[in-house]
């Protein structure tokens, strides 16, 4: 990897890059197409990060299916992907590995307090993948707001030299925002996930057209959801300022931010609010 990314930039191309777990979806052809588009070359991976997931999460069940991704890597309609990198966990972790990226405060909010230690195994692992890649342009989606965040300080923080573009997310024809787990949803439960993105709409739109505070959010939403029995539990569901991730009752611009359960598959969605 570094050696064909030395010779890219040597020879005056620019790279752009899109990390993936895989099991690629439009989610993730929308970022590779913004890539190819700003960049002279395109570079995706595919690695699926123990470091990331604690005991307990699904790392082992986490859908594989490296045949399909490079089909749809290579069948893209605009323009194929240029290169694409795919480490083995002893690639990234050899034996004896000690060294992990902690972005303080940010990685604990939201998500952070339900998954401890997952953004400081993101932040490493982005942090490896840069270094082996050697990108202009990093692309990532809006959908895991959070680990935008936490990426840009990282990026800012350790001086590196390169832009991190965030894309919005891409939605199923109900508003289910496209996600890699969402493969995990029964039958039954698909529909039902819905929910999430209507919980928030709705919630935005009452906002903006002031029939709701933005203190009342938290509680609407922990209704809406609450109204259906495939959702087994709420784990954050309110306002948040979109730089510090804090909760808010105030601000012309904020974040509402929804992680859930539906059975045991766990959804996180998100809208920016702009009044
Ligand atoms: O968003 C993801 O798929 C992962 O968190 C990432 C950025 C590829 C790091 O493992």
């Amino acid at each position: 990897m570094h050696r064909f990314s030395r010779y890219c930039r040597e020879s005056g191309k620019t790279i752009g890059f899109v990390p993936t777990m895989g099991a690629l979806h439009e989610g993730h052809i929308s970022l590779v197409n913004e890539s190819t588009k700003a960049n002279d070359i395109t570079v995706v991976s595919i690695f699926i990060n123990p470091a990331q997931f604690s005991e307990d999460e699904d790392f082992e069940r986490y859908p594989r299916d490296y045949g399909g991704d490079i089909r749809k890597l290579r069948g893209l309609p605009r323009l194929p992907v240029d290169a694409l990198f795919m480490p083995s966990v002893s690639d990234i972790y050899p034996d004896g590995y000690k060294t992990y990226v902690e972005v303080r405060g940010l990685s604990e909010r939201l998500c952070g307090g339900f998954r401890p230690g997952h953004f400081t195994g993101v932040a490493t692992v982005v942090l490896k993948l840069f270094n082996a890649v050697m990108p202009v342009r990093a692309y990532f989606g809006l959908k895991d707001y959070q680990q935008c965040v936490v990426i840009k300080k990282m990026v800012r923080d350790l001086n590196l030299d390169m832009e991190i573009v965030t894309c919005p997310t891409l939605r199923d024809h109900d508003g289910l925002a496209k996600s890699s787990r969402n493969i995990y949803l029964s039958a039954e439960q698909r529909p039902e996930a819905a929910l999430i993105y209507r919980a928030m709409a709705e919630a935005r739109e009452a906002v903006k057209d002031g029939t709701l505070k933005i203190e009342d959010i938290a509680p609407r939403l922990q209704e809406t959801l609450l109204k259906s029995e495939a959702v087994t539990e709420i784990q954050y569901a309110s306002a948040y300022d979109p730089r510090t991730l804090k909760e808010t009752t105030e601000g012309k611009r904020f974040l509402i931010a929804v992680a859930v359960k539906i059975g045991t598959t766990r959804l996180i969605d998100n809208l920016m609010v702009e009044l």
